[in-house]
């Protein structure tokens, strides 16, 4: 049997299109309604209950909208899932769990992982990581301010800012693999390749869709439709999408509707 239900995705901005690219690319069949809550973004630098309400407003109107499974295209919202989200009939994916077992699986025995501040605090990765092999060395750095620059489209500071955390990584460390922690990053990935073209950059969006695949393939939940649809829903302006799809060389979508800012 098939279900025609779009998957949704969610993330603080933009960055969740770096995991509609994967969707798209891996699940091209299936329909999109993506939520970008652009007018709070940073959720990184913010309290965890003010993250966990906002990324509750987000689910609720998803569900609304009828999707079939909720991608969260955000790693500093993934950290909060098994506290805050559990309670749910549909499924809600994380990004950062689909991550960690790729390190545990590929024999990754040291990894870093750049994300936000809030990401890196909570100690996520570190936890599923070691979870699946507690020897794997898991080196971090926050960033306060990277996503919120990628997300305002003005990319003019991104290299300096890269450069300084990657100097910072670098130095605890002599790492071949690290993650982008945070969706917004992959955006950037040329910029982190030109810093540090050895390193074995890990971006967790294609394994979350891969996983997200597995689990519509085992539920018998994949569409089969003879077009699929994509929309944008955003707190933000629709120019900043324009823009961020142009880069990721993603097609426009049906629409993107702006609504008023979310609140709290
Ligand atoms: N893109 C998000 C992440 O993956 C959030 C960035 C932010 O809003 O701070 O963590």
């Amino acid at each position: 049997m098939a279900d025609n239900r779009a998957i949704g995705v969610i993330d603080s901005g933009v960055g969740g299109l770096t995991v509609v690219k994967e969707l798209k690319e891996q699940l091209a069949g299936e329909s999109i309604i993506y939520f970008g809550d652009n007018a709070n973004v940073p959720y990184g630098n913010k309290r965890e209950e003010e993250i966990a309400q906002l990324t509750k407003n987000m689910i609720d109107f998803l569900i609304d909208k009828d999707v079939k499974v909720i991608a969260v295209a955000c790693n500093t919202i993934s950290s909060l899932l098994d506290k805050y989200f559990t309670d749910y009939d549909i499924p809600i994916v994380s990004i950062i769990k689909p991550a960690a077992d790729y390190v545990v699986e590929n024999g990754i025995k040291e990894v870093g992982v750049i994300a936000t501040k809030f990401t890196v605090q909570s100690g996520a990765y570190d936890r599923f990581i070691r979870e699946g092999d507690e020897s794997i060395r898991v080196i971090s750095e926050g960033s306060p301010n990277l996503a919120q620059i990628i997300d305002s489209g003005n990319f003019t500071e991104v290299r300096g800012v890269i450069d300084l955390h990657m100097t910072n990584i670098l130095s605890k460390g002599d790492l071949k693999h690290i993650i982008l922690g945070c969706t917004h990053y992959p955006i950037v990935l040329d910029k982190f390749k030109e810093r540090s073209p050895s390193i074995n950059f890990i971006n967790p969006a294609y394994e979350q869709v891969r996983y997200i695949n597995q689990l519509l393939e085992a539920r018998n939940m994949k569409a089969q439709l003879d077009k699929s649809t994509f929309q944008i829903y955003t707190t933000g302006k629709e120019e900043t999408y324009h823009k961020m799809l142009n880069l990721l060389s993603i097609d426009l979508p049906d629409n993107i509707i702006e609504l008023s800012c979310q609140t709290i």
